[in-house]
């Protein structure tokens, strides 16, 4: 048989398909990486309505219909505080196919890209695929990533460095200064900052700011999609923003690995993004009642947790055999090392469901630290 690239060889599937499989079917799955609210009505209805009106049987144009690129633009102005011109925009499968051209578009065979770890698990693979090598960045006990870190790891093979904020795994959530910091070394050293906003809208304590806002060059690169924000994990719709130069590199990978993104969603998601705004309020202050009770719980047991200020994770120190015991109790939850060897010790719950199940699962999380 004809053998594999070593680029993909060098990939292995995610540790959090195991442990899904380790699980048995009616256990309680708190490694979900996905809201468990429906996609807003008006976002449904508005591809039904494109699919009943033969306005989705054909290719869109390459970077997504202009309407979408309109209202992610208009989306930037009024919830980030800065201005992209919508031709800047490349809608596309999802935030994942975003950071894939972002890499495969600035990352040459043996370049750098530094990644938080523990850090969401397609940084490093997506890095090895364009035979990249990943440099992965401890972070501080609070568990967001130091600019100073970033700084000092930065070499002259250094192609790029990922910010994720608020973050998966971790739900830690950088400050503006760190923000600054960031576009201010992306600037200085000229070296592309990719920031992950998929979690953006998904913050309880203080605000999300962009690098892309206080970056003086075009070394900001910004990905984004609906999949959060409005339940829309399913629709694979998502987006990259930059400069025209950059933005018509990362088309050159789009357009011949994708075309276009799916024409249905791109309906979905331009209403998703321009009409009332109210659903995401509501998801968030479930989302940040669930943390509470999170949190209180895994205090009780004793277990230390940096307090996520975003997304839905959180990420508790544990002691060793603790995410096995938990598993054994019909509890998923993911293990630390999964999201790179920093992650030892600490676990990722993901509390995307309701606060019956979390107190459910938190008993029996209770009960393995015992045994742990
Ligand atoms: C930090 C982060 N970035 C990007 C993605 C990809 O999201 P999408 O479903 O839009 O491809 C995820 C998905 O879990 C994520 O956690």
């Amino acid at each position: 048989m004809a053998g594999f690239s070593s680029r993909v060889e060098a990939v292995s599937i995610s540790g959090i398909r195991e442990v899904f499989e380790a699980a048995s079917e009616d256990a309680i799955n708190l490694g979900l990486g996905q809201p468990d609210f429906p996609t807003p009505e008006h976002a449904r209805a508005a591809a039904i309505n494109a699919i009943e009106d033969g306005a989705v049987d054909g290719y869109t144009s390459n970077k997504g219909t202009k309407a979408l690129r309109e209202a992610i633009a208009t989306k930037h102005e009024r919830d980030n505080g800065f201005t992209v011109d919508p031709s800047n925009v490349i809608a596309t499968a999802g935030g994942s196919e975003a950071l894939h051209l972002a890499i495969e578009a600035h990352v040459d065979p043996g370049e750098e890209v530094l990644i938080p770890d523990p850090g969401f698990v397609s940084y490093e693979a997506l890095t090895r695929l364009a035979d990249g090598t990943p440099q992965p960045i401890e972070l501080r006990d609070d568990l967001t990533m130091d600019p100073a870190a970033v700084e000092a790891a930065i070499t002259e093979d250094t192609a790029a460095f990922v910010v994720c904020s608020p973050a998966n795994p971790t739900g830690a959530v950088q400050s503006k200064a760190d923000m600054e910091a960031f576009a201010r070394i992306a600037d200085e050293h000229d070296v592309v900052c990719l920031s992950d906003e998929v979690y953006e809208r998904i913050v309880f304590d203080g605000a999300h700011y962009s690098p892309a806002q206080f970056a003086e060059t075009d070394s900001v690169i910004v990905i984004n999609a609906c999949s959060k924000a409005y339940s829309m994990t399913g629709w694979r719709l998502g987006w990259v923003t930059a400069s025209h130069e950059r933005i018509e590199q990362m088309l050159c990978v789009h357009q011949y690995a994708q075309a276009c993104a799916s024409a249905p969603a791109q309906y979905a998601a331009q209403a998703a993004l321009s009409g009332p705004q109210d659903v995401v309020t509501e998801m968030v202050s479930a989302f940040e009642r669930r943390r509470d009770v999170l949190l209180d719980g895994l205090e009780a047991i004793g277990l230390e947790t940096p307090t996520p200020s975003g997304a839905f994770y959180a990420m508790p120190r544990v002691p060793d055999g603790w995410t096995d015991a938990v598993i054994e109790r019909d509890v998923v939850v993911v293990p630390g090392e999964t999201f790179g060897a920093n992650g030892a010790g600490h676990a990722r719950i993901s509390y995307a469901t309701d606060v019956e199940t979390i107190k459910e699962a938190l008993e029996r999380m209770g009960r393995a630290t015992q045994h742990a």
